[in-house]
């Protein structure tokens, strides 16, 4: 059982997920432009949106949604979508905007505001809206006001519907979370049923049903913490008919292949194969100037080292692989809407359609904390657990433009101190991903009075807590100096650092 999120584009929705899953209830998130599926639906939840109501003809999902027969929540655009419906009015007027922190008095006692507001009193809650609310529905009732949006908490208790102009999901709502659990178990019925424990157990099942009595299933390791959970999960449910496979693809960091073979080895008796196919990669790759191109390529050939390994044992019809929510939402939100991709993931926009394997993705309905907390919940070691993250495309992405094995070589050394400094200086834990990037310019330096002509280094690290948006890491101005003189010093071919300050968004957190 679980609640419906309806994406209609807003920057937020993720949170509504992630806000319900920490309470236990299980969230799942639909694109507005796909065909819902209700099944073991308990309520459903509208998203805020970049768009307007005023504009164009109300999304079709809108009907469905309102035909379902099941509780609504509609947040800022989600509110203003289920008034139109039902036939409210909306306005957009300077007067009716509000973007920031608002106060919100409580004009009736409410299931929604159970345990936590009272009528008459005041809380803070965020705003972010362009057009309001002017006129209720028949039906609706108001239950919370501010002073630029009279109907800031609207509810028709008798076709349980309700909606919020504020946003209860981001953290300046600070009784968000508990608005939203109300709702989930107060309207909708949902449980609390959503944790570690339960969601392993589930997965165990699915993967014992999906594989079968006999088949084999290959795991892709990168030594990245979601493909060594899957693994270990997988181990947990079919044994030994699990064989993994690390392929040493060119694109890896500094004794990586030999870091995930100790872990391995040292900590479980998993069947390990390790596949050297970094001249394959490397001659696919040569010439190679675009990310996305590199993507597909990386994508294709690690398909066809697996094809080779899956052909030497017997049954391997199966592939897994650490996919994760935020790529499932992404890709299919891209795929409905038609919308540009930012990046194919190469975990699943660029795979090739005709693939031999069928695919096993158990993290398919997890963001990264959970996948942590899933590795917890399987006893694995906090030394595999808490490891940055490392995409699959490896360093060929942190290299724009063309690849070559000297800029590879080069990139490996300066990438290794930076970690190094960074684990020093005991930040390691802090920063969600910190690496270099080695930028396709050379520029002019003075080394020992000779004349340098050298690659520029770009170092990158940024917190987060869940890669789709990030913050730059404010590394003090001394450390900063530090790594770069030892770069400088230390690794031939670099004669210049500089440290990318920039968010996600605007840009992303790899360079490709
Ligand atoms: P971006 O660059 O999109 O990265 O802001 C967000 C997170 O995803 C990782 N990343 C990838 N992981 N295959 C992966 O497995 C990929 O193709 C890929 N591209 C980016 C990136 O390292 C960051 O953690």
């Amino acid at each position: 059982m679980h609640i419906l999120i309806v994406d209609f584009g807003s920057q937020f929705t993720q949170l509504i997920a992630r806000r319900l899953r920490e309470q236990g209830i299980y969230a799942k998130i639909t694109p507005s432009h796909a065909t819902p599926d209700f099944t073991n639906a308990k309520g459903i939840i509208l998203s805020g949106s970049p768009d307007s109501v005023l504009a164009g003809k109300p999304p079709p999902i809108a009907d469905a949604v309102f035909a379902a027969g099941l509780p609504v929540l509609g947040i800022c655009y989600g509110q203003q979508l289920m008034a139109k419906h039902f036939n409210g009015k909306i306005i957009n007027q300077p007067t009716s905007r509000e973007f920031g922190r608002a106060d919100v008095k409580i004009t009736e006692n409410h299931r929604l505001f159970s345990g936590i507001w009272q009528q008459g009193k005041s809380y803070p809650v965020w705003m972010s809206h362009g057009d309001s609310l002017a006129e209720l529905p028949p039906g609706f009732q108001v239950i919370a006001a501010s002073p630029a949006a009279p109907f800031a908490a609207i509810a028709n208790d008798q076709q349980q519907l309700c909606g919020f102009q504020f946003h209860p999901e981001v953290a300046h709502t600070p009784h968000g979370t508990r608005l939203l659990a109300n709702f989930a178990h107060g309207i909708c019925g949902c449980p609390s049923d959503w944790s570690m424990a339960s969601y392993k157990t589930e997965a165990i099942a699915a993967i014992r049903q999906q594989v079968g009595k006999d088949g084999r299933v290959l795991c892709a390791l990168s030594g990245g913490v979601d493909s060594a959970v899957v693994a270990v999960l997988l181990h947990e449910a079919i044994g030994d008919r699990l064989t993994c496979v690390f392929v040493d693809n060119g694109l890896l960091r500094a004794g990586e292949a030999e870091a995930v073979k100790a872990l391995f080895t040292q900590h479980y008796n998993i069947p390990l194969l390790v596949e050297d196919a970094s001249d394959e990669f490397l001659s696919g790759l040569a010439g190679v100037t675009h990310g996305e191109d590199k993507r597909k390529i990386i994508g294709k050939t690690f398909i066809d080292v697996f094809d080779r390994v899956a052909a030497t044992i017997k049954n391997a019809r199966f592939l897994a692989q650490g996919t994760l929510y935020p790529d499932v939402i992404e890709s299919e939100a891209a795929a409905t809407s038609g919308k540009q991709v930012i990046k194919s993931h190469h975990n699943v926009g660029g795979l090739p359609a005709a693939m031999a394997f069928e695919l096993v993705e158990p993290l398919r309905a997890l963001f990264k904390d959970e996948v942590r907390a899933l590795g917890r919940e399987l006893g694995m070691p906090e030394e595999m657990l808490r490891r940055h993250p490392f995409p699959g495309p490896g360093l060929a992405i942190r290299i724009p433009g063309e690849i070559t094995r000297e800029k590879l070589e080069i990139l490996r050394a300066a990438d290794t101190i930076y970690m190094q400094a960074i684990a020093e200086a005991g930040l390691y834990d802090k920063i969600w991903q910190g690496f270099a990037v080695l930028l396709p310019v050379k520029s002019v330096g003075v080394m020992g009075d000779a004349r340098s002509y050298d690659y520029a280094l770009m170092l990158r690290a940024v917190i987060a807590s869940d890669g789709m948006t990030a913050e730059v890491y404010p590394f003090s101005h001394e450390f900063l100096t530090q790594v770069a003189t030892r770069i400088v010093n230390e690794v031939a071919g670099i004669n210049r650092v500089a440290y990318d300050i920039t968010s996600k968004p605007p840009a992303t957190i790899e360079w490709e």
